[in-house]
């Protein structure tokens, strides 16, 4: 570990002692869940140590930390990406703090674009693997053993059993899908679209694949979810834009916030 993760830590717990059982990253238009958090700490990135403040204006960069569900939880409310700096690692320093907090597991979750007609925008899709389609790894330049890290079972089976639980007694709808990063900030062609449909892909988007590489080389168990914002490039026949994924993302928010609080409620027993 770089050990800035250390020193958030400290100063997380001098804000809010306790140990935490959940971390979660919240993605674009996602920040309001951060709002229902009881009894926390509220503390702004510029506070901690080498915490990336990110330059999407859809994410308030800052650290949430209290219950939810009765569950310790510290939120991430707001995410650096790959496409802001061109470090991969941007998200190394805060997938660390939620590991020297106490956090067993992190819960991802994104706006993205869907690549199956029935997955519709405003839907969740549960993710049940990716592919990194920007050749880009967090890990490069790690010098020890531990960088051959296994992918296998990236997204944890049984938390991806308790999200599609939380979803059916929610009632809420939801499938699983892969996810593909691609690097961004332009959106995708819609080449590039097809190329994904036929590599297996079910879901596009620009973020998420970085930190989960990092919370399984920390040993976090990792669950994601995605928020549909639209149908991939050239499968709609709207241009694509950031102010929709930010307005369908809050539409869709409802739905999340549900299922996230049933997840936390069963995953943090
Ligand atoms: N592509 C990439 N990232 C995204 C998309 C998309 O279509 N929608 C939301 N984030």
């Amino acid at each position: 570990m770089s050990g800035y993760g250390r020193e958030c830590a400290d100063i997380v717990r001098a804000a809010r002692p306790g140990s935490y059982k959940i971390g979660m990253i919240l993605g674009s238009g996602l920040g309001s869940l951060a709002e229902e958090v009881e009894d926390a700490a509220r503390i702004p990135y510029a506070h901690l140590t080498e915490f990336p403040i990110s330059t999407v204006t859809s994410h308030s960069s800052e650290l949430v930390a209290g219950t939810l569900a009765g569950v310790p939880v510290v939120i991430l409310s707001g995410r650096a990406h790959y496409y802001e700096s061109g470090d991969p690692a941007v998200m190394r320093t805060p997938v660390e703090t939620l590991k020297e907090l106490g956090c067993e597991i992190l819960l991802a979750t994104n706006a993205a674009g869907s690549l199956r007609e029935e997955v519709a925008p405003g839907d969740p899709m549960i993710i049940s693997d990716h592919v990194n389609g920007s050749g880009k790894n967090p890990l490069i330049g790690e010098e020890d053993e531990a960088r051959f890290l296994d992918m296998s079972a990236a997204y944890d089976p049984e938390l991806r059993a308790v999200l599609h639980r939380a979803a059916a007694e929610t009632g809420d709808p939801v499938s699983d899908g892969v996810y593909m990063w691609f690097s961004g900030p332009s959106f995708e062609t819609p080449a590039e679209i097809k190329m994904a449909r036929l590599l297996g892909a079910d879901a596009v988007g620009m973020s998420t694949v970085p930190e989960v590489i990092m919370a399984r080389f920390v040993g976090l168990k990792v669950a994601a979810m995605s928020i549909i914002t639209n149908y991939g490039a050239g499968m709609q026949a709207e241009a694509l834009s950031h102010d929709e994924t930010k307005s369908v993302a809050k539409q869709g928010m409802d739905r999340m916030k549900r299922i996230v609080r049933a997840f936390v409620k069963e995953a943090g027993k």
